[in-house]
């Protein structure tokens, strides 16, 4: 008998444009590790290089963080063996359903994006015509992903909040394109994970490479340091009890520790700990979480042949999914041969 329980596609993508983050790391890329470990569940992680190409970086950043996020992916444990790992260009049927999607995308639901709606209120307020500065590749964006995540019939995208939208724009065109040409496309459904932590960055706000309060994945152990004590305090002196909760040091010990730690640490707060030595205590956690990551960060990043060889046979797996299904889709819309 065939197993009652289908496999579930996850698929999700990080852009190419910056510099990991503990954030990064501890909201969106270890859940995603423990995710593809659970049976049941074919995982599809991608380097989303063509939408890194919407903030027109200098190309070398591009090269660069592709090469730092991919690293970060290996080091963190991505087994490649059993996901596909791989770099959004090198599998180009993405733009090609992009283009079919552009066919049955309302320009109206394109509009109400809000990374468009956002550039187009930036120059309003500004007293500018609405659209100036602002690319196509920008007000595409959301075709562009959806195109990701349609390619491989993905169920479950995880992502922050902030792209929700965007996974609900995937829907709305995969069901305009399957009320056209058929049932061909499998409606995704944003996965947001409760339980995954929220850091805080330097300044107690969310950690956010926009906001220039994040502290890099692998920073060195100094430079970490020097970072985890400039987390902002308030200016309760030694022996003052202070409050765990709403403490954006106490937050960024959290996840790094384990819950024995965690609620030794809430009692070092309430006993008054000193600010100094409760950051001396969260840097060495953190330091020691981290230390053993780093260390194979930095031998992958010497060898950049051997992501790229990781690569490029994550992009063979991809491919085998990806071209039968465009050929299949090709048929439904009538780009077909002649005899
Ligand atoms: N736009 C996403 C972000 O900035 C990255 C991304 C691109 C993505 N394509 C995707 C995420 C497909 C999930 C699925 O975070």
């Amino acid at each position: 008998m065939a197993d009652p329980r289908p496999i579930r596609r996850v698929l999700t993508g990080i852009t190419t444009s910056g510099t990991p983050h503990l954030g990064n790391y501890v909201g969106a890329m270890r859940p995603a590790i423990l995710a593809s470990r659970q049976a049941g569940v074919e995982s599809f992680y991608f380097l989303a290089d063509y939408h890194a190409l919407i903030q027109s970086l200098d190309p070398a950043r591009v090269q660069r963080s592709t090469l730092e996020i991919a690293a970060t992916w290996l080091s963190a444990g991505l087994d490649p063996d059993k996901v596909s790992f791989y770099r959004q260009s090198d599998v180009p049927e993405v733009l090609e359903l992009a283009w079919l999607l552009a066919c049955v995308a309302g320009k109206g639901l394109l509009n109400r994006a809000h990374a468009y709606k956002a550039a187009v209120d930036r120059n309003s307020a500004a007293g500018a015509e609405p659209d100036v500065g602002v690319s196509v590749g920008l007000f595409l964006y959301p075709l562009l992903m959806a195109a990701d995540i349609l390619l491989f019939k993905a169920n479950s995208v995880p992502v922050g909040r902030d792209q929700v939208q965007h996974i609900e724009i995937a829907r709305d065109l995969a069901e305009r394109f399957n009320h056209r040409y058929g049932n061909h496309l499998v409606l995704p459904e944003a996965a947001i994970d409760e339980s995954a932590a929220t850091l805080p960055g330097l300044d107690g706000r969310k950690m956010s490479k926009s906001y220039g309060n994040s502290i890099p994945l692998f920073a060195s152990g100094g430079q970490l340091k020097k970072l985890v004590f400039s987390v902002v305090t308030d200016s309760r002196a030694p022996g003052e009890p202070k409050e765990s909760e709403g403490s954006a040091l106490f937050a960024l010990y959290r996840p790094f520790a384990t819950p024995e730690e965690v609620e030794a640490m809430r009692s070092a707060f309430a006993g008054g700990i000193a600010w100094g030595d409760a950051k001396q205590a969260v840097f060495e956690r953190i330091e020691a979480a981290l230390a053993p990551m780093r260390g194979r960060y930095e031998a992958l990043l010497a060898e950049p042949a051997h992501i790229e060889t990781r690569l490029q046979d994550g992009a063979a797996k991809a491919r085998s999914v990806a071209v039968p299904f465009l050929r299949e889709l090709r048929r439904a819309v009538g780009l077909r041969r002649l005899s």
